[in-house]
């Protein structure tokens, strides 16, 4: 079966995961925006990667436009935050909040940790990262920012068994 990667976050972190992920599953890794037409079409599945910013995703935007096309693939969804994965709950408020009911019901989702450099972050995101704190902590919950880096090659063994079990579905 064809499948194509398409993600998008800000700092590396979706990056890294998509392509350790391109290399195992040898397929493209593709920065949401810069596909071409015919790479989604020709496809069987879709892997959509997205880091999460005050609690939406990077690629909210590009999968509203991509809905009908998205619609008839397989699809499956890696979401990268500084919420720690045991934290299901939260995790999933966030594809509930973004993604569609329609998306969603066709979609397999995995939750894999994220990184952060304090130092590295645009000044509007330090600035995000501090509000967006503030006001969690209001809330009762916790927005770390505290330098992380939870990124590993092995969370992937997950989704791609997820991905082996289709192609083995295939050629039954
Ligand atoms: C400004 C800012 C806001 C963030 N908001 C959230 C959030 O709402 N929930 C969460 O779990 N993680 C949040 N994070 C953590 C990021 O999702 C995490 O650092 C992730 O690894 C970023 O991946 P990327 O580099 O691929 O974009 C935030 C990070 C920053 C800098």
């Amino acid at each position: 079966m064809k499948g194509i990667i398409i993600y998008k976050g800000k700092y590396g972190a979706t990056r890294q995961y998509a392509i350790w992920l391109g290399n195992i599953l040898n397929i493209p890794a593709v920065v949401a925006g810069s596909e071409a037409k015919g790479d989604l079409e020709s496809v069987d599945y879709i892997i959509l990667g997205t880091s999460v910013y005050i609690g939406k995703l990077q690629l909210r935007q590009w999968v509203e436009q991509h809905q009908d096309l998205l619609l008839r693939k397989r699809l499956f969804l890696f979401l990268v935050a500084g919420t720690p994965v045991s934290e299901k709950e939260k995790l999933q408020e966030y594809i509930a909040v973004n993604v569609s009911a329609e998306i969603r019901s066709r979609c397999s989702c995995f939750f894999l940790p994220g990184k952060l450099v304090f130092n590295k972050l645009s000044l509007p995101d330090k600035i995000l990262l501090r509000m967006g704190s503030w006001l969690a902590k209001k809330r009762g919950e916790n927005i770390v920012m505290t330098d992380y880096n939870h990124v590993s090659r092995e969370l992937l063994f997950e989704i791609v068994d997820a991905v082996g079990k289709l192609n083995e579905a295939a050629i039954k």
